[in-house]
């Protein structure tokens, strides 16, 4: 369903779409696209790892706290059906993100990941909001049993991170069943890439991805990128991941979001670009895009870290019609270059 169908007949008032957490990286990414299909977006975020210069991309941001009852109802209650852009759906993108953190504060992610975002759910149930897409990551699959890894792929995951995502997966297949309240998981492989137009990009911080570390050497904001392990059973030896480009992620969203508008059942979709490269691979690439010679150090390799994470996207592409489009590693690694310059002159 394209949003004119959901146009008001006599006001063509747009519907609203809540993004928690919209002040983030891939949050914000999604709020210029929503924006850009026709949606009034609310941005809903506590700017604990998010951006105020991000938050105000939407239509209207309010500081919130993803646990606060309170909070979450003053907007549903304002932006309530008789409203003229009154919420059609919830896309949540607040989180904690940091695998090493969860394992050694699982507290936190178990608070925020699966306790805060119970309370969203129930704020929607009370206001009769029944389409929600959420955030969720190939780190519910744990090892990989087999390459590429599809939807069916077991879900076992190794730290509390992918734990506290895959519960909540769990919660929302109940909450269909005895609420009808319909959802879209989308599992991202390595999120990566900026805005082509350089509105907004990565910064995370502490920064834990792979290319805005290697970048940052780049833009000499780093002595050296740490590569752990170079005796993987892969062709350079080093890790074998996942990039999919965040604009490509966005996509897979506002299709998820049309599919759930028009009815549709809940679902679930990994999303990658199919291809796996190498940190090796990562490294050359970044120095062929920026000119600059990239000091690597080699380090063991880490605990829990497999050889090789790639994504099975076919389900995403035939049921959503989706495509990455920007699939090619040059050109994900330019527009994060491209970003992380905007962000060095900042420094
Ligand atoms: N970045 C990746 O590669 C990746 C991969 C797989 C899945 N994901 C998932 O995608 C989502 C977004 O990731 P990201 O990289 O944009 O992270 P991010 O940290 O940039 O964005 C998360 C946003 O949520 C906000 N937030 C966190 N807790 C909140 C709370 N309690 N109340 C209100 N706002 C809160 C933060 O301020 C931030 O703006 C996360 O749920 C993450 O688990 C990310």
């Amino acid at each position: 369903m394209r949003i004119d169908a959901l146009l008001d007949s006599n006001t063509n008032a747009r519907p609203a779409i809540l993004v928690v957490g919209g002040a983030g990286y891939i949050g914000s990414h999604m709020v210029l696209m929503l924006k850009e299909a026709g949606y009034f977006v609310l941005v809903f975020d506590n700017l604990s790892s998010g951006h105020r210069s991000a938050a105000v991309l939407g239509d209207e941001f309010i500081q919130g706290e993803l646990g606060s009852k309170q909070a979450l109802q003053q907007v549903f209650k304002k932006y309530s059906k008789t409203h003229a852009h009154p919420i059609k759906a919830v896309m949540h993108f607040g989180g904690s993100i940091q695998v090493g953190e969860s394992v050694v504060d699982p507290a936190k992610y178990y608070q925020n990941n699966v306790a805060n975002t119970l309370v969203l759910l129930d704020v929607m149930r009370e206001f009769d909001v029944k389409a929600f897409i959420f955030s969720s990551t190939a780190a519910i699959f744990g090892a990989p049993c087999v390459i590429p890894m599809d939807e069916m792929h077991p879900k076992t995951p190794v730290n509390p991170y992918g734990r506290s995502k895959w519960m909540l997966e769990q919660i929302l297949e109940d909450y269909d069943r005895a609420y009808q309240l319909k959802s879209i998981c989308l599992r991202y492989f390595n999120a990566c890439g900026a805005d082509p137009l350089g509105r907004t990009g990565e910064c995370h911080e502490p920064e834990t991805h792979l290319i805005p570390l290697i970048l940052q050497v780049a833009s000499g904001q780093r002595a050296a990128i740490q590569i752990f392990g170079q005796d993987y059973p892969t062709p350079d030896g080093t890790c074998l991941r996942d990039y999919v480009h965040v604009v490509d992620l966005a996509q897979a969203h506002l299709k998820a979001l049309e599919q759930l508008l028009a009815g549709s059942e809940s679902a679930q979709y990994n999303l990658g670009n199919g291809q796996g490269f190498s940190v090796q691979e990562v490294v050359s690439e970044v120095e062929a895009v920026t000119g600059k010679s990239i000091a690597v150090v080699f380090a063991p390799r880490r605990q829990g870290d497999p050889a090789c994470l790639v994504a099975k996207s076919d389900r995403a592409k035939q049921v959503l019609g989706w495509a990455p489009e920007y699939s090619e590693l040059r050109e994900i690694i330019s527009h994060a270059w491209a970003w992380e310059l905007k962000l060095a002159k900042k420094h």
